[in-house]
């Protein structure tokens, strides 16, 4: 069964898509970030998997929230019930009460004080004797096994669901990075926007993910004729109806976004110090967050940026293990919690 270990330290890694809770050891729950509020009595009517289901199949009470947006928060109140629910499924009652040692959560680099005051604001419900953030794309890179207190410049690239962060990591620093709110879900709304003007067709968000996670590429010559069926609505007859769409032809919508992305990494390879620009020349670029799962990114890096490209087997727990790995040892870590 899960639960929290005995000395009570927890690490949060609130994503703008999933949330996952960790303690120093494991991962001890990784849900959607998702709710719905029954908008009659103001309850949480389901929250995680069960909530993301329910997403566009809900009837006028019932209403679904995504309470983050570009990977921070933009719904406090809805944040704070969705981890509140959360962390008690993973508590003990007892412990619960009595607060936790450390309680450690992600937060992108690049917020506002606002955005970081929103989350502390959550996190305030909690009891806790140390309460920390910590920037994601560092804890990212110890999730991946990287050494940062190293001076050797490393390049880390999270691709998430509403972040991108590209980062150049040295001495448990951040010496160059570029940030921007394009990542998965721009990608989604890509494909619905093209499924509308190409073919008239209303595709739902979930319907569009499903899509670019079976067959979402971003390198045209290594993408197939592979076929995904969707299924949506014709916008002119109002009529259920489907279609067959092939890689190729989503890796021509998904290239809007993708390049986006890639013009980051490029921009904060331009900044970038020339001791460490040395260092990446060696160590290459590190890639993580669930979108680095899409096909082709790996030749694609490697063919315009001519570095050595690893893309993060684990991509999807990254930011949870790292922040997990600092609650193994937050004294060692201290230059990284904000
Ligand atoms: N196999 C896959 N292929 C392509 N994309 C995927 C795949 N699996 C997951 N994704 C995408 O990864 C994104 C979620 O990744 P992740 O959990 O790292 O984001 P997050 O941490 O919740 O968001 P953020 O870091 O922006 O706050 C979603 O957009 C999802 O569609
Ligand atoms: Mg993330």
């Amino acid at each position: 069964m899960w639960g929290i270990s005995s000395n009570r330290n927890l690490a949060i890694d609130l994503g703008n898509n999933n949330t996952l809770l960790t303690d120093q050891s494991s991962i001890l729950l990784s849900q959607p970030s998702f709710l719905v509020v029954d908008e009659e009595n103001n309850r949480v009517a389901a929250v995680g998997d069960k909530a993301y289901e329910m997403l566009e199949k809900t009837h006028s009470n019932l209403k679904p929230i995504k309470p983050l947006k570009g990977g921070v928060i933009s719904d406090g109140d809805s944040v704070k019930k969705m981890l509140k629910e959360m962390v008690s499924r993973v508590n003990n009652h007892s412990w619960f009460d009595r607060g936790f040692n450390y309680l450690l959560s992600g937060v992108p680099y690049d917020t506002t004080p606002v955005e970081k005051r929103a989350l502390r604001d959550a996190l305030d419900q909690f009891t806790s004797r140390n309460t920390f953030l910590v920037h994601e794309p560092l804890a990212a890179a110890l999730g991946i096994g990287l050494n940062i207190q190293e001076p050797e410049g490393k390049l880390v690239v999270d691709i998430g669901g509403g972040i991108t962060e590209v980062v150049v990591i040295s001495l448990s620093g951040i010496a160059a990075f570029q940030s921007i709110r394009v990542a998965g879900d721009a990608m989604d709304e890509e494909i619905q926007d093209y499924m509308r003007k190409e073919y008239n067709m209303s595709v739902g968000l979930k319907t569009a993910e499903m899509m670019k996670k079976k067959i979402g590429c971003v390198y045209a010559p290594v993408a197939t004729d592979e076929k995904f069926v969707v299924k949506g609505k014709d916008l002119i007859e109002g009529i259920p109806t489907s279609r067959q769409i092939s890689q190729q032809e989503l890796t021509h919508v998904l290239e809007r976004p993708f390049k986006q992305i890639e013009d980051s990494i490029h921009q904060s390879l331009q900044v970038c110090p020339p001791e460490l620009a040395s260092d990446i020349y060696q160590s290459g670029i590190h890639v993580t967050g669930g979108s680095a799962m899409l096909k082709g990114i790996k030749e694609r890096f490697s063919k315009n940026f001519k570095l050595p490209v690893k893309v993060d087997p684990a991509a999807l727990t990254s930011v949870s293990k790292g922040i997990g790995h600092i609650l193994s040892n937050p004294a060692k870590y201290r230059a990284v919690l904000v």
